[in-house]
């Protein structure tokens, strides 16, 4: 069974749409649209597939993103009822510390709740940087990172996990390790090779699916995210120069 995320290129890419039921990080820098691409594969699955979805935003205002997601031509408030928006409660967890595993299975629970009571099919959550945060040491973030993994897993949504990563680097994560506890990874990239700065997109990982492998272009406009995969990335020069 297959998820498709409506964005033409990028389902070419997944050859017909994720497997549904997967849990996938979506890493890039700063800016690169990973909240942009996110939105779009819950507005889409309600409006192209009659999917219902919740997005959760950790960091992000909701009435801002309402806003961003606007200039893109994404009216959000025209979803209606299959349309959750969560957020901007997780921020102050950073003052619980003591009490980290709590908050963690109690956001696991609001996560459950909401779906189930939504019937809701797609799930993003953006981003994971804030909530592995809450944790001191790699052993606890990755156990963290798989609890909700397993909790996603359990509730059958096919769930896109953002995830911030350091400027002009071609890493997937933060941590190291997020990658790995995820069934699949698609990366954003925005580098720069004097004048411009390109955009690629790269499916990294996907696991029980065959996809294409190469970086290919993608740009946003106020359409919201297209991906070329016939296009070569970089002005056709695969070589990136550090
Ligand atoms: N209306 C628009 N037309 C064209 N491009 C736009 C438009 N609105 C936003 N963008 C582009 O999208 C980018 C932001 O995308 P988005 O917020 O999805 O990125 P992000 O990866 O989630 O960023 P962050 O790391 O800050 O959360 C902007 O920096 C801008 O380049
Ligand atoms: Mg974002």
């Amino acid at each position: 069974m297959r998820t498709k995320t409506g964005i033409e290129g990028l389902d070419i890419m997944l050859n017909g749409g994720l497997l549904s039921g997967r849990v996938i990080l979506l890493s890039g820098s700063a800016g690169t649209g990973k909240s942009t691409l996110g939105m779009q594969f819950i507005y889409n699955g309600i409006k192209q597939f009659n999917e219902p979805g919740v997005f959760i935003t950790l960091e992000q205002d909701k009435e801002k993103l309402k806003q961003d997601m606007k200039s893109i031509s994404m009216d959000l408030d025209k979803l209606g009822n299959s349309f959750s928006l969560i957020g901007g409660s997780m921020a102050k967890i950073k003052y619980y510390q003591t009490k980290t595993k709590a908050k963690l299975e109690d956001f696991i629970a609001e996560i459950e709740e909401v779906v189930k009571e939504t019937k809701s099919e797609r799930i993003v959550i953006d981003s994971i940087n804030l909530l592995l945060l809450l944790f001191n040491t790699d052993e606890e973030r990755r156990k963290a990172l798989l609890a909700l993994t397993e909790a996603l897993s359990r509730l059958k949504c096919t769930a896109l996990l953002t995830c911030e990563v350091r400027e002009n680097t071609f890493d997937i994560s933060w941590w190291g390790f997020e990658q790995f506890v995820v069934d699949g990874v698609i990366a954003m990239y925005n580098v720069k090779k004097d004048p411009m700065f390109y955009q690629g997109i790269v499916i990294r990982k996907m696991r029980g699916m065959d996809h294409n492998k190469n970086i290919v272009p993608y740009k946003i406009t106020d359409k919201g995210i297209a991906v070329y995969p016939e296009e070569p990335w970089l002005g056709g020069e695969t070589k990136i120069e550090k």
